[in-house]
């Protein structure tokens, strides 16, 4: 570009630009367009910039002419750059408004909320008030050893105790557990007395079903062994609970009879009118200590085993056992 150039024909240019320029913002449609216009107009390799490149050419005196008319074009630019620009994103936005309706009729999006079994929460409640005596809570496994289950529980083979808590056995020796109780044996094999502990959990049993009998439901074993303690510990606690968890419903204390423990007393209810055994209960038999190694001259103790479905049952007014294994959500929903 060694060819002259005159002002007149910069100014054309010029005005060439700015009517050029005015007319492509008028239309531009989209931000990304106008910014893609500022760049080619007024960018360092914009239009503008080549016209004021060849302003050098110019005789001194005239430059300044094409600088300012430059310049004011460039304001000139700008401003409907960002005339154009507001006007697009407002566009924008109505367009986007116009196209979203909110219908606040809609129905919400239902998003259903779970809660607990009420076995669960009957085995939380239970587990609380004996937190609240001062019990710690331990589990045993629902796979046990026949020693575990019977023999350490003084109930050596062939004793006739076993038969009412017949079981699914998974080999010679191992099998379904049919109460808490081996939990006792577990937590005393490692634990010296004093202890008191309560171990919630799944048992089995052979047991034909009907309204208060499951072969799997869940017991909540109580065990305290301390130096000291005697019957009236016993029916001091069970009492306290029973209390507590049931307010003043009618209860009796029953003579029984378990090979684990002397004396053994169950406890009855108060449930449809008639009475409903709950739990066991009993001073832990000597032997069971001795088998432990533990010196039942110098500690004693109580130990209680609960029916949790039971006092599920007798809480809520349950009528049938078979409810709270059949998930019917229309029964569940009640607690
Ligand atoms: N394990 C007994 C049962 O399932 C219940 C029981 C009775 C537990 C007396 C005890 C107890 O700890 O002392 O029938």
């Amino acid at each position: 570009m060694s060819a002259t150039i005159s002002l007149q024909q910069l100014t054309e240019q010029l005005d060439q630009l700015e009517a050029e320029a005015a007319k492509a913002i008028a239309t531009a449609a989209s931000a990304a367009a106008l910014e893609e216009l500022r760049v080619g107009l007024l960018g360092k390799k914009g239009k503008l910039s080549a016209v004021l490149g060849a302003m050098g050419k110019l005789p001194g005196d005239e430059r300044p002419v094409v600088g300012q008319r430059a310049n004011v074009l460039k304001e000139q630019v700008q401003g409907l750059l960002s005339e154009r620009l507001t006007a697009v994103k407002a566009a924008a936005m109505a367009e986007r408004i116009a196209g979203e309706t909110l219908d606040v009729t809609m129905p919400a999006s239902f998003i259903p909320a779970g809660h607990r079994h009420p076995l669960i929460s009957t085995i939380e409640e239970i587990v609380d008030i004996f937190s609240g005596l001062g019990y710690r809570v331990e589990e045993g496994p629902e796979i046990e050893t026949d020693h575990y289950n019977f023999t350490a529980l003084n109930i050596p083979p062939h004793h006739p105790a076993r038969d009412m808590q017949d079981t699914f056995y998974l080999s010679e020796h191992e099998l379904l557990r049919t109460h808490t109780s081996p939990v006792q044996i577990r937590h005393l094999e490692t634990n010296p007395p004093p202890v008191r502990i309560v171990a919630p959990g799944r048992v089995y049993r052979r047991d034909a079903v009907d309204a208060t009998h499951s072969p799997v439901f869940h017991q909540v074993e109580v065990l305290a062994i301390d130096e000291g303690l005697d019957f009236s510990h016993l029916r001091g606690t069970v009492t306290t609970f029973l209390q507590r968890f049931f307010g003043d419903l009618p209860v009796r204390f029953r003579a029984s009879y378990f090979p684990f423990t002397e004396p053994s007393a169950e406890v009855d209810v108060q449930w449809r009118g008639r009475w409903l055994e709950v739990m066991g209960c009993g001073m832990v038999d000597p032997a069971v200590l001795e088998g432990l190694g533990i010196d039942p001259e110098r500690y004693s103790g109580f130990a209680a085993g609960l029916g949790v479905e039971r006092f599920c049952m007798v809480r809520h007014g349950i009528d049938d056992i078979r409810r709270l294994f059949t998930s019917d959500l229309r029964f569940l929903e009640q607690f």
